[in-house]
């Protein structure tokens, strides 16, 4: 009994090492638990599951990311979900089976993750979420989350509007443009322009509705809106994009976008940019695409056995007229 005790043991003792590398660390690249996978940079392989196309934000972000990759000599699967997360898990699940060393994903929507991110937990490999988060209780399924406080945004926005009707009592308008249903800057953004305006009675969002983040989708439902309300005062379109679309449509009606019609969006992209510097829009709340190199340094940390923080909140701005003509000719994207 006591040698059969004592052979199972060994054999035990030797699969454990088998799972391990030479330097003691799991073998499953990323190597989750303890130890550093310390690859050469040109090693690592990491998949990137990108939300889809739907926004000058988006294309700035994608671009972005693969030039910073490219700089860093870090190779980079990218994928484009069409604002699908059925096709967003897919990619994932791609990226599991194919055995990257890391995965990153800006997911289309907050819920619904954690079948998928724990198939990746067990994989060993180590999940970084860029610009959108999702609401999983459990955050050791994502090593940190990178991107801007959408809830932030939003209250800037609102607070702006406070600020421009400040000492007037009379009824002010407000139409929404929601971004993707679901979504984590749709849900924020929305709760902190709630917020700020809350506690002037007079300030009221009389609609709100998706436009999906696009262009198309900002111009239809405010033709919509232009048709069913009978006074607007305020556009609050959670994207440039959106917001470039309601000034087509306001235009179309006859109406003055930014003067007959005040637009507040977030982004700062250069359309929205340039649309603030002529007047058409009012104010911009930043939210910065250019999430490539943190993403990098991330990485490297990871690489080489540090820890990074949960949350990485990015850096922004906000802009007026006078100071988006200054910013224009520098502006990145
Ligand atoms: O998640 C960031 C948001 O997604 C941007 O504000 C929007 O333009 C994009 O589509």
């Amino acid at each position: 009994m006591k040698k059969a005790l004592g052979l199972f043991t060994a054999g035990a003792l030797m699969m454990a090492l088998a799972a391990c590398s030479s330097s003691g660390t799991p073998a499953a690249s990323g190597s989750a638990a303890g130890g550093a996978p310390n690859k050469a940079l040109g090693d690592i392989v990491v998949g990137f599951a990108q939300v889809g196309a739907e926004s000058g934000w988006r294309t700035a972000n994608t671009k972005d990311i693969q030039d910073s990759f490219k700089a860093a000599g870090i190779q980079l699967k990218f994928s484009d979900a069409q604002q699908k997360q059925e096709n967003q898990i897919s990619a994932i699940r791609s990226y599991i089976q194919q055995g990257v060393d890391y995965i990153a994903f800006s997911p289309v929507v907050q819920t619904g993750w954690d079948a998928v991110l724990g198939e990746a937990k067990a994989a060993g490999i180590p999940v970084i979420l860029t610009d959108r988060a999702v609401d999983s209780k459990d955050t050791s399924l994502y090593k940190t989350f990178l991107g801007s406080d959408f809830v932030k945004e939003g209250k800037e926005a609102g607070d702006w509007l406070v600020k421009e009707y400040e000492g007037k009592s009379d009824a002010v308008n407000i139409v929404q443009l929601e971004g993707t249903t679901g979504s984590a800057p749709a849900i924020d953004r929305g709760t902190g322009f709630a917020d700020a305006i809350k506690a002037n009675p007079n300030m009221k969002v009389v609609a709100s509705q998706t436009g999906d983040f696009t262009r198309a989708g900002g111009k239809q439902v405010m033709e919509a809106f232009l048709k069913s309300q009978p006074k607007i005062d305020v556009v609050f379109a959670q994207n440039d994009d959106m917001g470039l679309g309601a000034i087509e449509a306001i235009e179309a009606a006859g109406k003055v976008p930014g003067k007959d019609i005040k637009i507040i969006t977030v982004d700062a992209v250069h359309d929205g940019m340039q649309a603030l510097s002529e007047g058409k829009i009012n104010f911009i709340v930043e939210c910065s695409p250019l999430l490539g190199a943190q993403l990098i340094d991330i990485i490297k940390k990871l690489n080489a056995g540090e820890t990074v923080p949960q949350r990485i909140v990015t850096d922004e701005t906000t802009f007026t007229q006078e100071q988006a003509t200054e910013a224009l000719p520098n502006r990145k994207y």
